[in-house]
């Protein structure tokens, strides 16, 4: 086995891996961002994403439960706070993200009985499966790496992405509260996502768990895009 990176080292890995897979690059990216999905399509994508990301606070307190170090358990705790909206940061609003998730859906057209009785698709099931399976099962230095360098940081680029669609080509105007699920995490994840990145290069010092935390990272892609290929396979036969 190889000698074990230094912090700045791993980040350095993790960061390079990450931006060799990034989730950004899907093919539903490219369709929204051409204009091309329907206001059906983004509402299930977005409810779709909903029923696995409504996990994470539950996700996260394993975090907090396994990790002894106070500044991780800490910046779950906060993240934790944020996403049911109890905290607000930077002049951000304060709402639960799985309100802003409801929200842009209801501001696409779907009633609110399909809202709240959406059933989860396979991909979304898979992907529940999976956080679950490295949260209880793995360190939480491995379900750090799945949940924040292979899902969380990449929202970044995803709604880089997708936010111009917004106000170009579905008529959304900055700041509005519709978009707010796009917008907040614009912002909160370029920060949570370094932390996190730091904070799990930090405290991650073997070799061997380095590699299981990249290998973490790979799945965590793999199974997200493989989530992704269904919500297409389902738009292109619609
Ligand atoms: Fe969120």
């Amino acid at each position: 086995m190889s000698s074990e990176w230094n912090a700045e080292e791993f980040k350095n890995e993790l960061i390079k891996l990450r931006e060799s897979l990034h989730i950004k690059k899907h093919p539903i990216f490219d369709l929204w961002s051409q204009g091309k999905l329907s206001k059906q399509d983004m509402a299930q994508y977005v409810l779709q994403h909903s029923l696995w990301s409504s996990q994470v606070v539950n996700l996260w307190g394993i975090v907090v439960a396994k990790a002894k170090e106070q500044d991780v358990q800490n910046f779950f705790l906060e993240n934790m706070a944020e996403e049911h909206g109890l905290v607000s940061e930077g002049g951000r609003t304060s709402t639960p993200h799985i309100e802003m998730q409801k929200k842009f859906a209801r501001a696409c057209g779907i009633s609110e009985d399909k809202i709240n009785n959406i059933e989860p698709t396979a991909g979304c099931l898979a992907m529940i499966s999976f956080h679950w399976h490295i949260a209880l099962g793995r360190t939480w230095q491995e379900y750090v790496a799945a949940s924040v360098v292979g899902n969380e940081s990449m929202e970044v680029g995803i709604m880089g992405r997708i936010l111009p669609s917004l106000y170009n080509y579905y008529g959304y105007k900055k700041g509005s509260s519709e978009i707010e699920f796009f917008e907040e995490h614009y912002l909160a994840d370029q920060e949570h996502g370094n932390r996190g990145i730091t904070a799990l290069a930090e405290y991650t010092h073997e070799r061997e768990l380095q590699e299981k935390c990249l290998e973490v990272v790979r799945n965590a892609v793999k199974i997200r895009w493989l989530f992704l290929d269904e919500l297409l396979h389902g738009i292109k036969t619609n």
